[in-house]
């Protein structure tokens, strides 16, 4: 365990930055929302001020709607694409160039493992104090314009925003994305095969397709002919599904974010009144007003209950798990991937749907030596070698083992801290692992692989 808690170390001081965590040497040179955000977790163990540092440098970012990208380009870096000439999107003197989509909403989930574990308190409360307006504004934003109808469920634009990208729950919805005909996108679209960096990297059989990769870049483009305006994005996006793993993310952050506003205001106070140092240094976030705040646990309150009424509506009986809805066709997407599985880590389940789940999971350990696949292997479309279509990943076996556990399901739990433990053991800190024979796959010297179970370690060694 020890050598294993070293080789960690060793891999986040190689991809840090100074106040920012590169993911991946080569592969990923710049600076991802949801990576650093659980980065962030793994730094806490070696340097408190280092983690809230990667927390906050994700403000850096911020668009004055709210939105936090998902790319911070930090690097003139020409290992990666799409870079900051693609996408195209609004600059701002004292912003970095940044993609114009978002992530997985993990922030608030992070910020109260930090807030509440944290050896300094007071930094502690500083920071959370600090943090939350932002994180608020993130939030309101994605209800503004991701949920326009109030249907309590916010629907993802692009793949990427899932953080699982190629998934095959995203195949039909991409398939119907149109490729922009202007010349400008065209001179794009007929360039990517040799635009791509990430097949220098790792191997084509590891990665999504060209085809994947044309609507990828079709999505981007659609974008920047909207000029990232939020609204017309959540409204003309040609890609629009309600994710059930993005949701459950976002659910367990409202929850999380939930009980830091009643932490750091006693209840009652409201948190704008201590944060108004740090709010007037966002300035252009209008929402983060005092004034706004005095409503904020209201307001998540609200979130929540809205959420928990529209939930049943993505559980599909048949498959023993949450599955994602077509926005655009009103259809639900019935196909089995890990990402339906994480309503576990909200709590949204009951005790009966929750055994369900771990049944699910129990029995796709029955098809493959290594928990968790992010797709059912039994399923067509599974694929132990690419990405998001079958592999192992630590941050979804984390998350299911702290939320199968808490169910009460010892059991199954240890086989998911088991299973991944022995995946890092044999292979180090990759990207992620083939669900059958154990392989390192995807980037090396892995970030979150790394900070993940370096907490992890931590946390089981208490
Ligand atoms: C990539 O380039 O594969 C990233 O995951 C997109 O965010």
């Amino acid at each position: 365990m020890n050598q294993l808690v070293d080789e960690a170390i060793r891999v986040l001081r190689a991809n840090d930055r100074g106040r920012f965590t590169v993911p991946s040497e080569g592969l990923y040179p710049h600076q991802w929302l949801w990576d650093s955000a659980w980065i962030a977790l793994g730094w806490r163990h070696l340097h408190e001020a280092r983690a809230w540092q990667e927390l906050e440098s994700l403000f850096d970012a911020q668009w004055p709607d709210g939105m936090l990208p998902h790319i911070l380009f930090r690097e003139d870096s020409t290992s990666y694409f799409p870079g900051p000439a693609v996408w195209g999107t609004p600059t701002h003197p004292s912003r970095p160039p940044s993609s114009g989509i978002t992530q997985p909403p993990v922030l608030a989930t992070v910020l109260r493992r930090l807030y509440e574990e944290s050896l300094d308190k007071a930094r502690a409360r500083t920071m959370a104090v600090r943090l939350l307006p932002r994180v608020l504004a993130f939030h309101r934003w994605l209800y503004r314009v991701r949920d326009p109808q109030g249907t309590g469920l916010v629907a993802i634009v692009h793949p990427w925003e899932s953080g699982m990208d190629n998934s095959p729950a995203w195949d039909e919805a991409l398939l119907r994305v149109p490729l922009p005909e202007d010349p400008d996108s065209r001179q794009v679209l007929d360039s990517l095969q040799e635009a791509r960096r990430d097949l220098r990297h790792v191997d084509g059989s590891q990665r999504p397709t060209d085809q994947e990769y044309q609507r990828y870049i079709a999505l981007v483009l659609h974008f920047r002919t909207f000029r990232y305006d939020g609204a017309r994005v959540g409204r003309e996006a040609p890609f629009q599904v309600v994710d059930a793993g993005f949701n459950a993310l976002l659910h367990r952050a409202n929850r999380d974010l939930l009980a830091l506003l009643r932490a750091v205001t006693g209840g009652s106070r409201p948190v704008g009144d201590e944060g108004d140092e740090a709010q007037r240094s966002t300035g252009d976030h209008a929402e983060d007003s005092a004034a706004n705040l005095h409503g904020a646990i209201r307001e998540v309150e609200g979130w929540l209950a809205r959420a928990e009424a529209a939930w049943p509506r993505l559980w599909n009986d048949e498959l023993g798990l949450y599955t994602s809805l077509d926005r655009i066709t009103g259809r639900p997407i019935p196909v089995p991937t890990a990402g339906g599985l994480l309503p576990l880590f909200a709590g949204l389940p009951d005790g009966e749907r929750a055994r369900r789940l771990v049944a699910t999971i129990q029995a796709w350990g029955r098809h493959c030596r290594f928990l968790v696949p992010t797709t059912a292997p039994e399923h067509p479309s599974f694929d132990p070698l690419r990405y998001w279509r079958g592999p192992v990943w630590v941050v979804t076996n984390r998350l299911l083992w702290e939320a199968v556990r808490d169910y009460g399901h010892e059991e199954p739990a240890r086989r998911i801290a088991h299973d991944t433990f022995a995946l890092v053991q044999k292979e180090g800190f990759r990207e992620y692992y083939h669900p059958e024979t154990g392989v390192g796959l995807g980037g090396r010297g892995f970030s979150w692989s790394a900070a993940l179970v370096l907490d992890w370690a931590v946390q089981t060694s208490r």
